[in-house]
Formats: C-alpha cells, sequence, structure tokens
C-alpha cells in the first residue's frame, strides 16, 4: 500500500510517500526557520501563511522523488493534531482535497502516533539494509520529546493478521514546557539563535556540566511527570545575577550586525561561565529524561525503549540513553535525525497502520490544536 503522509503541525511543511509502512520512497521537508528565527519563535500567523505557499511544491516533490504520479498512491494520511490549528488546517484541507479528487481513503494521524512510528520505521529501514538484526519488543516505552511535547507512553501492539494494531498508554507527561521548549528559550535568553536545541547541543561541550548546580527535578504525584519550567527560571536568575545578561545583550546586537554567524564565532562570543551555564542546563535536562524513562522500563519490565521527536537529535542524549541501556540491559532505538524532528514519513508510516486496520477519515475530518494521545495509565 503506497501512503501519502502529510505534515503541517507546527512549523515544517511535510510530505512524503511510504510503501508498506516500512519503504521510504520520498521524505521532503520544506522548513520555516528562516522565517521565524528573527521572533525566536514560531509565530502562528506566519507558520499557516507558509504552509499555504509551501504545501502544493512539497507535496509535488514528495511524488516526483517516489516515482510517482498523484493517482499511482493508494492512500492518503495527515496530521490531524495537536499542533496549531491554521497550520494543521492547512495540511488538513489539502488531504481531503487530494483525497476526494483521487477517489482514495483517507486517515487522520495523531503527530505523537508520528513521532513513536518514526523509531520504528528507521529500525526497519536499517534491518532492510543489513545494518542491524535487532527488531523492537513490544510492549514498549517510548520517550516522545520535543519542542511541543515531552511525554512517556507504554506501546502495545497487538498481532493480528495482516498488520499490528497499536495502543497507547500515557505514563506522564510534561506539566509545563516542553524539553525543547526550555531549550529554545534558554538560547533565547542568551541569544544564541533559533531553534536553541542544535545550538546548544553543540555548544555545551565546550563547558564544564558541573559548574552550576541545576536539578534534580522533583516531581510530587506521578514520578513519570516532567517539568522544566522551574530549570528554565533557574537559568534565567544565573544569567540575572552574574554578567551574563550584559553578554547575551551585547551578544544579539553583534549578531543582528553579522546576520548569518558560524558556530565558531558564536562560541568565540560566549564567556566560559555562559558555556558552563549551557552545559549545566543540558546536563541536567539529559539526566532527567534518561532517570524517568529508565524508570518507566524497569517498572514495566520491558525490554525496548523508543526515543523520537526533535530533542531525540541531542547528542548527549543518545550517548546517555546508550549507556543507560548497556548497563541496565535494554534495547534502545532512535530514529535518524531526519526522521527525529517533524515529517511525513512518520505520519505515512503511522497511517499505514490505521488503514490496514480498516480505520477510515470521512470529510467531517478536521484540525486539534489539543488532542490527547491513548489513555492515561499507572507505571506498575
Ligand atoms: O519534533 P520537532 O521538530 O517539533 C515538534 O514537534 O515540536 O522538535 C523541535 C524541537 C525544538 O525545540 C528544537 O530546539 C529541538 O527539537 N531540537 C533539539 C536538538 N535538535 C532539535 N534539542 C536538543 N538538541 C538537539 N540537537
Ligand atoms: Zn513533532
Amino acid at each position: 500500500m503506497r501512503v501519502l503522509g502529510i505534515e503541517s503541525s507546527c512549523d515544517e511543511t511535510a510530505a512524503a510517500v511510504v510503501d508498506d509502512g516500512e519503504r521510504v520512497l520520498s521524505n521532503v521537508v520544506a522548513s520555516q526557520v528562516a522565517t521565524h528565527e528573527k521572533y525566536g519563535g514560531v509565530v502562528p500567523e506566519l507558520a499557516s501563511r507558509e504552509h499555504l505557499r509551501r504545501i502544493e511544491p512539497v507535496v509535488e516533490a514528495a511524488c516526483e522523488q517516489a516515482g510517482t504520479e498523484l493517482k499511482g498512491l493508494d492512500a492518503i494520511a495527515v496530521t490531524e493534531g495537536p499542533g496549531l490549528a491554521g497550520s494543521l488546517l492547512v495540511g488538513l484541507v489539502y488531504a481531503k482535497a487530494l483525497a476526494m479528487a483521487l477517489d482514495r481513503p483517507l486517515v487522520g494521524v495523531n503527530h505523537l502516533e508520528g513521532h513513536i512510528h518514526s523509531a520504528w520505521l528507521e529500525n526497519k529501514l536499517a534491518r532492510r539494509a543489513g545494518l542491524t538484526d535487532i527488531a523492537p519488543q513490544f510492549p514498549n516505552v517510548t520517550l516522545v520529546v520535543s519542542g511541543g511535547h515531552t511525554s512517556l507512553f507504554r506501546v502495545v501492539a497487538d498481532e493480528p493478521a495482516p498488520a499490528p494494531v497499536f495502543s497507547y498508554y500515557r505514563l506522564g507527561q510534561t506539566r509545563d514546557d516542553a524539553a525543547g521548549e526550555a531549550f529554545d528559550k534558554v538560547a533565547k535568553l542568551l541569544a544564541l539563535g533559533y531553534p536553541g536545541g542544535p545550538v546548544i547541543d553543540r555548544l555545551a561541550p565546550y563547558g564544564d556540566s558541573r559548574a552550576v548546580k541545576l536539578g534534580p527535578i522533583r516531581m510530587r504525584g506521578n514520578p513519570l511527570d516532567f517539568s522544566f519550567s522551574g530549570l528554565k527560571t533557574a537559568v534565567l536568575y544565573r544569567i540575572r545575577e552574574g554578567a551574563l545578561a550584559a553578554e547575551a545583550a551585547a551578544r544579539a546586537e553583534w549578531r543582528k550586525a553579522c546576520g548569518k554567524v558560524s558556530l565558531d564565532e558564536l562560541r568565540q562570543h560566549c564567556s566560559q561561565a555562559t558555556l558552563d551555564l549551557l552545559a549545566s542546563f543540558q546536563h541536567a535536562v539529559v539526566t532527567d529524561l534518561t532517570g524517568r524513562t529508565f524508570a518507566a522500563a524497569n517498572g514495566l519490565r520491558v525490554s525496548s525503549i523508543f526515543v523520537a521527536g526533535g530533542v531525540a537529535c541531542n547528542s548527549l542524549l543518545r550517548a546517555r540513553f546508550a549507556e543507560a541501556a548497556r548497563n541496565g540491559g535494554f534495547e534502545v532505538f532512535f530514529p535518524s535525525l531526519l526522521l527525529s524532528t517533524d515529517n511525513a514519513a512518520m505520519i505515512a508510516a503511522a497511517g499505514y497502520f490505521k488503514l490496514m486496520a480498516g480505520e477510515r477519515a470521512d470529510w467531517t475530518l478536521t484540525s486539534h490544536a489539543s488532542f490527547p494521545l491513548g489513555q492515561p495509565c499507572a507505571s506498575r
């Protein structure tokens, strides 16, 4: 079954063609970073307009790269939420129009379900290429960690023919900021550019992660919930207390005057105290994400862990998860960098399993800015 996936929940316009939920024929992502970076975050109204401009060429490029015409598609899968209402609507209306014109089935996919499937899709690609022979076991524990979400799920696959049917149980989630949002806000406070995660990832190795004591993050109630706003505030106080605020203001001016700056130049414009703060912040976030995810995996006695979403690109996070997995006897599965951040291949892959289970959307399908995935459940 050849599925066209369409994703437009935030600031990437994406389309992909995936066969049978496992062969990625194309995966096109048009990023809007250039539009939003001067505001230090996504501006919803601008995002919707950009999606409108790009949706058609992106879908055309996805079909062209896959070597298929529109009528060669068997079905269409589209993100229905959660996300920015206006952005979601662009992809959704386009997908509905295509499905109607081509007379093909349509299915709505939860964005988080897409992220969960990205780790499995990557594993299927790697096994097909002979890079690994390890397959994940279900049920597993999945951490979805991005700019909009930080959630832990127990993912169950029931395996009746012809394809598994997935159920999702929410073990915990952030009560305030998402981890990626915290990365972006800290980078903004320090005038390091947008998005903040990749910049902090690359600057943090130049700092000492023990220099500033941040964390551990304590949670009352569900120990698998997350909270990053206190950490962000602690960073803000550090900046205000020291000379870092003046340094950040000077860096903002310098960046404005230069336009594009390289990472080396940026590093040279950061004091050791700033680099130490970044390293300490990243260390605190990664320690928290690792601790709660492995606590969930231990509690539920699963052997496989998926990590997905933009923050799954983080080098320290990958290293720390790999180390904890080795020590604890788990297998951890990460998507590639391209499949970690928002993309439509993951939507097509997740959509395939829903279509195989007989799910079909009708023309009332609409977008949901808030759209929880699965049932809440305790870790034991
Ligand atoms: O999954 P994604 O593309 O969009 C959402 O669904 O939110 O994730 C984007 C987020 C941003 O907050 C970005 O700063 C973060 O992922 N991110 C990273 C890294 N690369 C992207 N955070 C930490 N380290 C990275 N290397
Ligand atoms: Zn996402």
